[in-house]
This record gives C-alpha cells, structure tokens and sequence, in this order.
C-alpha cells in the first residue's frame, strides 16, 4: 500500500538518511525507533505524502508520489489516518465534532451517525463527547486523536509518538486500541521510542521494529 524505494531526505542541510527501502502492507504492524532529531517524524511524513523524497520514490497504493498532483495526494491521505505528535484540535468545537472534522471536511456527512457514538465508545471517551479538548486529559487527548484518524476508515494507521506524554496505563490502553485496527487488516506503523510499549506489542502481535540510526532504517536487534 506504501512503498518506499531508496528512498532519502534531506531538508537541505546533508541527508537526514538514505538507501530507504520499505513496504507497508495490509495487516502489517511496524515499530519507528530512533534517537530524537533521527528524522522518524520525517520519515513517516514521507509516507503519507506530506513531504516528497529528494531521491528515490514513494508510492501510495501503487502510485508514485512525485507523478500525483495534490487531489491524487488529497484522495490517497484519505486512506491513511495519521495520529500526529502534537495532536491539536480546534479548541472551541466539542470532541466530538473534532473526532468528525474529517468526514465533514470531506463532505461525508452521512457516515458521521452510524459510526461517532461507537467509535468515542471504542476509545472510551463516550462521557466527554461534549466536553471542550482543553478539558481533556493527556491520554485522552491521544485517544480522541486516534478516532479522528481512523472515523474515516484508512487501510493504514500511521501514529508519531502517540503515548508520548501519557502515563503506562493509558499507554498500553492506546497500543490495545492500534492491535485491533491491525487485527482487522490495517497497516499500522508507530514512531515511539518507549521500548516497554514494543515489548508490551511484542506479546500481542508480530511486530517489526525499525531503528532509524547513523542515516540508515535498521532492524532492531532481537534484544527487545
Ligand atoms: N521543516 C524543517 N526544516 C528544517 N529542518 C527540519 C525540519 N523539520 C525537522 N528538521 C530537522 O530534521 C531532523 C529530524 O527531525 P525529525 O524528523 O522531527 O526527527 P525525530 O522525529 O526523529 O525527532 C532534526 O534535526 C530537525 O531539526
Ligand atoms: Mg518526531
């Protein structure tokens, strides 16, 4: 569904890596390490078509990103639910019309009824529907952030650091919510460098654990 093909980066400075193959397929589940200032926020804006590679090429559900214009790239996004590292919302709407905002965005206003109510029940926010995202806490903040990437259904989960400001409990309660989507055939592929939420993960799915170090994508050792 993505796949990268030597894919490098460089924000003009000296690459940030380079030699990049990858393939994100359906069912999959990856795990994005990596020391802080690696370039795994880079690297997954790569695969969702925010940024375009400076060599080599990445294809969203079999086609290249440097021959789509921005509709194609607009209708491809819709397939991935991307869970960002600063989850902002708009403060003034309730969460769940937060949660929404991406079926209305798109005009999709139908599908909003049939799925809201289950999906805030899924992530457990059902009894804060109507609060403001200020009042939320920090786990649920990244909850209501993964509902709103997935309400649309994408065929691929991509999640920058999402249990990055949360307790354990609430960590693991994130990472059961990412199993599921996968359970049902998504691709999932997490940046974190909580190395307990890839053991947790670990014990619940077949994982592959990708280190971004030194300019390269590497398999992490067996040591996990
Ligand atoms: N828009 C940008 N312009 C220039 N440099 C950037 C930009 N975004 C990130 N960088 C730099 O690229 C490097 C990798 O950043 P990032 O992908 O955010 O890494 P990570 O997510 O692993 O912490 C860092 O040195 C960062 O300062
Ligand atoms: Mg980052």
């Amino acid at each position: 569904m993505i796949e990268l093909r030597d894919v490098a980066y460089t924000y003009g400075r000296g690459e940030l890596f380079a030699g990049i193959n990858l393939t994100l397929a359906p069912g999959s589940f990856h795990f994005l390490t990596g020391p802080s200032g690696a370039g795994k926020t880079t690297f997954l804006k790569l695969c969702y078509g925010e940024l375009i590679s400076t060599h080599g090429t990445v294809s969203l559900f079999g086609k290249d990103v440097r021959d789509m214009t921005r509709d194609d790239v607009a209708l491809s996004r819709r397939r991935i639910g991307v869970v960002h590292q600063d989850c902002q919302f708009l403060d003034h709407l309730p969460v769940s019309e937060n949660v929404a905002l991406p079926l209305t965005a798109s005009g999709r206003h139908a599908e909003i009824e049939p799925n809201l109510s289950d999906l805030l029940g899924w992530v457990g926010l059902s009894g804060q529907a109507a609060q403001r995202p200020p009042q939320l806490s920090g786990g649920e903040r990244q909850r209501a952030a993964l509902a709103r990437a997935v309400i649309t259904s994408p065929d691929v989960i991509i999640a920058d650091e999402p249990t990055g400001n949360i307790d354990w409990e609430m960590s693991q309660r994130l990472l059961t919510l990412l199993v599921e989507l996968n359970r049902m055939g998504k691709a999932v592929m997490v940046a974190t460098h909580d190395l307990n939420l890839i053991r947790a993960a670990k014990a619940q799915v077949q994982a592959r654990v990708l280190r971004l170090k030194d300019r390269q994508l590497q398999a992490a050792g067996a040591d996990l």
